[in-house]
């Protein structure tokens, strides 16, 4: 089965064509970011005006790439949320017009659910049922998963999602946006233990906040001039407690749904420090621990295709009053 993906729920466009639910022949992603970094942040205007102007030529470039004819496509799969409604609706209304013109059907997906899925197009020997941690720019949440089509959540952020604190603490510290990127990069080489954040205490131990920390920095800062010594130790100790964070709160769900296997997703999975963290920790602790290779963490359209194609083969349709979903 073919399957074309269509995801456009915050600033990329992106389009994808998957053989199956596994192999990519082709995932063009465009974005708009360069723009937005001069306002500090996604511009949620912009951003749709944007997708609206690149979604054809997106589309062009992915079937071109994939070698394939329109006719070849079996089926569309598209994020229907959550994200930014205008993002969404300019994705789902391409996506049902094209199923419409091939006379195909059209599947909606949830973006949270896709960049766990993203790890199927990287693994091929992951076993259910499993913990998933989505860490992104939008989400920080911990599911229990018995199947693709079922996932129970466990907590999530009752603030700030983890990637929007990094933007954040990067904007009070000067750094430009997106954040995450930037304070990985400041954080190398910088002293992880000189100043101690703590991300605060919930009653769900599998919930998360990661506010606190962002105002901690901000007063930490204000009214001082650092050198960038300092600078370099502060990237590194909040990325430290945000990375901490993660891991135990992952690894405390592993431990109360007895699971086993860890699966990571989202953009903020990209962060190298990360990912060689909690694999190691993981490990310690009997988890064995997967994220998709870095080009797959961030929003494309291939993860859509694919988590679209394996609803399908369960039964799951949507019809062409598909609509955006926003939680
Ligand atoms: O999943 P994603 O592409 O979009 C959403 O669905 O939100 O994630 C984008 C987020 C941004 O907040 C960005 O700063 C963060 O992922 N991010 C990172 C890194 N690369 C991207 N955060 C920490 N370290 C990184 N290397
Ligand atoms: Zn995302």
């Amino acid at each position: 089965m073919i399957v074309l993906g269509v995801e456009s729920s915050c600033d990329e466009t992106s389009v994808a064509v998957v053989r199956g639910s596994k192999k990519i022949l082709s995932n063009i992603v465009a974005s708009s970011l360069k723009i937005h970094s001069k306002h500090g942040g996604v511009i949620p205007e912009i951003a749709s005006r944007m997708q609206l102007e690149s979604i054809a030529s997106v589309f062009n470039q992915a079937v071109k790439k994939a070698k394939i004819n329109c006719k070849d496509i079996d089926l569309v799969s598209v994020t229907s949320g959550p994200g930014l409604p205008g993002s969404l609706l300019v994705g789902i209304s391409f996506a049902k017009a094209l199923a419409l013109s091939l006379g195909k059907p059209v599947i909606g997906v949830n973006h949270i659910y896709s960049h766990v899925y993203a790890n199927l197009l990287c693994h091929r020997n992951i076993k259910l049922p499993a913990v998933a941690l989505v860490v992104s720019g939008g989400h920080t949440s911990l599911f229990y998963i018995k199947d693709f089509a079922d996932f129970s959540l466990l907590g999530e952020t009752l603030d700030d999602a983890c990637g929007e604190a990094f933007d954040k603490v990067a904007k009070i510290m000067g750094l430009g946006y997106p954040g995450g990127p930037l304070i990985e990069k400041l954080a190398e080489g910088g002293n992880r233990k000189k100043i101690k954040f703590a991300c605060s205490g919930m009653n769900n131990e599998m919930d998360f906040s990661f506010s606190g920390i962002k105002t901690a920095v901000f007063y930490y800062l204000k009214g001082k001039k650092i050198g960038p010594g300092l600078k370099k130790d502060l990237a590194a100790c909040f990325q430290e407690s945000a990375v901490n964070t993660l891991i135990r709160k992952s690894l405390v769900a592993c431990k109360h749904k007895k699971s086993a296997v860890l699966l990571i997703g989202g953009g903020v999975v990209a962060n190298g420090y990360l990912r060689q963290k909690i694999y190691s920790k993981a490990k310690e602790a009997g988890v064995v621990c997967y994220f998709p290779d870095t080009n797959l963490c961030m929003d494309n359209a291939a993860m859509v295709a694919a988590l679209g194609s394996y609803l399908y083969e369960k039964g799951k349709r949507s019809s062409l009053n598909l609509n955006i979903e926003l939680s």
